[in-house]
């Protein structure tokens, strides 16, 4: 069974408590239910991380490089956080590990602050799920698995 690795960057530890008119009420654990839920109903197994520290995320973002590479990952599904917006160090990991990679937001960043309209991520990104609420994180799985095969 392929795997698809989950990795959620930073603040989205506080997942139900965080801005909840921005992120909504459904915690972290919530998310990462909903992600095994959709992996196991589409015959993939679904790992997730999360990590409040950039080079952590290089690191995970690295590793996935080499299971894609050994056939054993189909890719990895990214909530950067506020990194999206300033991480070229993201950007170069993800094509320099040639990782597919669906960029995934919970709210729609387009409308709000003009500093999260630029993703650093998407250009390197396979496809991007914004603004879709946590609903997105099922949807991305499943977006992955469908342009993989
Ligand atoms: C976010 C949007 C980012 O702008 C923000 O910094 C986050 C969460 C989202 O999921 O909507 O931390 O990626």
């Amino acid at each position: 069974m392929k795997k698809i690795l989950v990795l959620n960057g930073p603040n989205l530890n506080l997942l139900g408590t965080r801005e909840p008119a921005q992120y909504g009420h459904e915690t972290l654990a919530d998310v990462e239910r909903m992600c095994a839920e959709a992996g196991a109903a589409l015959g993939v197994e679904v790992e997730c991380r999360q990590s409040n520290h950039e080079g952590v995320l290089l690191d995970w973002i690295h590793e996935a490089g080499r299971e894609v590479a050994a056939g054993r990952m189909l890719g990895v599904v990214m909530n950067p956080g506020a990194y999206t917006h300033t991480s070229i160090a993201l950007h170069d990991a993800i094509k320099g590990a040639s990782v597919p990679l669906i960029e995934l937001h919970i709210s729609n960043v387009h409308a709000r602050e003009s500093f999260r309209h630029h993703s650093y991520i998407s250009p390197a990104a396979r496809g991007i799920i914004v603004g879709l609420g946590v609903k997105g994180y099922p949807l991305a799985i499943e977006a992955l698995v469908r342009v993989s095969s």
